[in-house]
């Protein structure tokens, strides 16, 4: 059953949400976590999202246990040791002892707590039982739970969304979920049907929340700490989630975070400082995986290079660019014409058409 975890008073209350663990107790001091984000939230571009936000609890990108047991995507859990600050591990599959193994290298390797993936709505993982698929046999889902909290020390959640094709279970659901052991929720406001179309339904994580005595994190379409701030009053989550909004702008969860602890909001960086950013996670995964850093580094350059004449241009030379120095001389030379280009020597202001 579920240790009781202590509840924070208040959303944006001082105190930190106590996760009692099963040994080792973790405080998250800090409201807002970064998304497990697949092709996304590697070691990279979490450092990037550190600069930005020291407290903040970051995640891997979802691991799948039993490739982990056949000694594939190891690196993902083995290189946390390299990394300041909170990392959760994300795990994923229908196997209980393979995901009770995986928690077991995740806690050894320094993950922070271990989350459970109850919500990735790809076909093929659904379909073998893992991620979403769970919704639909809880009885496993809560077998999971059990098995892995039982495994470690560290607290162990799961993130999910509201439902398979509709939200009418998605109390009963959370609430087996807490019966089972998690010791905080993500809840993503979409269905697995929905997948990521229409608005997250934050009224439907609202009434979740208010059945629930551990923690709930609210997710789903927060792209602004304005967005942050008003989800939280909405939904009376503790905390929120950030995904999508931090592709290409790994400064947004330390934003959201110095809005939700009423300290100055550090300025969205300009044209200049994003071709920086660009250049250097290129350097930084070029480094780390070789070439292939290049095929990584595509989609955040694309991200990240906008805002500024010429972005769109640039973006497709950068998609094109056959080796890392040539996408790196490209990002070198808009970074010269950005000053150029100006009069005073600041980036010309933009029509919506030139981004
Ligand atoms: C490219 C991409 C990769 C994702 N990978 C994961 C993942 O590995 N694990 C997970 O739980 N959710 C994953 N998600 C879902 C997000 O974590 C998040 O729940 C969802 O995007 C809704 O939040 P948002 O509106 O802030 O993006 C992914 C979403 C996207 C777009």
């Amino acid at each position: 059953m579920a240790q009781a975890s202590q509840q924070a008073s208040s959303a944006t209350g001082p105190r930190g949400l106590q996760l009692l663990g099963n040994g080792t107790a973790r405080e998250l001091g800090c409201r807002v976590l970064q998304s497990p984000l697949a092709g996304v939230s590697d070691r990279i571009f979490r450092q990037l999202v550190r600069r930005w936000a020291p407290e903040a609890l970051l995640f891997t990108e979802m691991v799948n246990a039993t490739s982990l047991e056949l000694g594939h995507g190891t690196q993902k859990v083995d290189e946390l040791a390299l990394e300041a600050g909170p990392i959760g591990v994300q795990l994923f599959d229908h196997r209980p002892a393979a995901m009770a193994d995986a928690a077991r290298r995740a806690e050894a390797a320094g993950a922070y707590l271990i989350d459970i993936n109850m919500g990735c709505p790809v076909k093929k993982i659904a379909k073998k039982g893992g991620g979403s698929g769970l919704i639909k046999d809880p009885d496993l889902a809560a077998r999971i739970v059990e098995t892995v909290a039982a495994a470690v020390q560290v607290p162990v959640t799961v993130k999910t969304r509201l439902g398979w094709c509709d939200g009418s279970d998605a109390i009963s659901w959370c609430r087996r979920l807490e019966a089972a052991g998690a010791q905080l929720l993500t809840l993503h406001g979409r269905t697995r049907e929905q997948g990521f179309k229409g608005r997250a339904d934050w009224d439907a994580i609202a009434a979740v929340k208010r059945t629930l005595r551990i923690p709930l994190v609210a997710n789903g379409d927060i792209n602004t700490p304005a967005d942050a701030l008003a989800c939280l009053e909405t939904t009376g989550a503790d905390g929120v989630m950030v995904g999508r909004g931090t592709m290409g702008a790994p400064w947004l969860v330390g934003q959201i975070a110095a809005a939700l602890a009423g300290e100055p909001v550090a300025p969205t960086p300009g044209p200049a400082e994003r071709l920086a950013l660009a250049a250097e996670q290129l350097q930084a995964l070029v480094a780390a995986k070789g070439d292939h850093g290049l095929l990584i580094a595509r989609k955040h350059m694309g991200w990240l290079c906008t805002g500024f004449t010429g972005a769109p241009q640039l973006r497709h030379n950068l998609m094109r660019a056959p080796t890392p120095a040539d996408a790196l001389a490209l990002l070198e030379e808009a970074s010269a014409g950005l000053v150029q280009g100006s009069t005073d020597g600041q980036p010309r202001r933009i029509s919506s058409s030139e981004k």
